[in-house]
């Protein structure tokens, strides 16, 4: 069976379980998120009841059983602290085999390559235990920091995606990074 979690040098990065509340809240008191980071992406410490977490975490299970969407917490190992969330969603199978890639950090982690680390290690865990052929990451085109970790990690711009996604009641357009399994990054 396909194993969902991986190491890095730093990180653990597993599905959370509902034993990992109390570690998602108490990052949550010491995290600014803005409300649309909290709003935006169905993540964990925006649930902020126990029963809610449970079944997040049993749904995010039959989502990677299905093989709909991978998401992942990421923990720092050595203290087991809590620190965000990378993710693979909207994975196409048949002729296409793609994912788009997603990740948060919270605010009191940033600045520390931690997105970078877990993201690396994620593009590993989709081309070749999932056996992906292509992962695109999709930002606001405003979203410069984004970007530029998209870039730093491999990922190439291809151009821009009109009225790729709604946050907040609004249609916004996506610049559109991708990585190829085998091409040159
Ligand atoms: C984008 C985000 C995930 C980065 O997390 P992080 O752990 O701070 O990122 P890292 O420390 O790994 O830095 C990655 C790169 O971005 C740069 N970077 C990170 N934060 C930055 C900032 N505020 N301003 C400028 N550059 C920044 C780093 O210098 C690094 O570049 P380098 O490799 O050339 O040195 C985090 O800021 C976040 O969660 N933002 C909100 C959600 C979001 O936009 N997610 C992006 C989805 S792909």
């Amino acid at each position: 069976m396909l194993e969902f979690e991986f190491k890095t040098k730093r990180l653990w990065v597993r599905p959370l379980e509902p034993t990992d509340y109390e570690a998602c809240m108490r990052t949550r008191g010491r995290s600014q998120l803005s409300k649309a980071e909290m709003e935006g992406g169905s993540l964990a410490v925006s649930l902020s009841d126990r029963a809610e977490f449970g079944r997040m975490t049993d749904y995010r299970l039959d989502q990677m059983l299905e093989d709909r969407s991978y998401r992942f917490g990421v923990f720092v190992a050595r203290t087991g602290e809590f620190i965000g969330e990378v993710m693979l969603f909207d994975v196409l199978r048949g002729n296409r085999q793609m994912a788009s890639i997603g990740a948060i950090v919270h605010t009191a982690y940033r600045r520390q390559g931690y997105a970078s680390e877990a993201l690396r290690g994620l593009i590993r865990f989709g081309f070749r235990r999932l056996h992906l052929h292509r992962i695109e990451g999709q930002a606001r085109p405003e979203n410069a920091m984004s970007i530029h970790m998209c870039k730093s990690i491999g990922f190439q711009e291809e151009g821009t995606s009109a009225g790729r996604f709604k946050e907040g009641g609004r249609w916004f357009d996506a610049l559109i990074l991708a990585m190829v399994r085998g091409r040159k990054r």
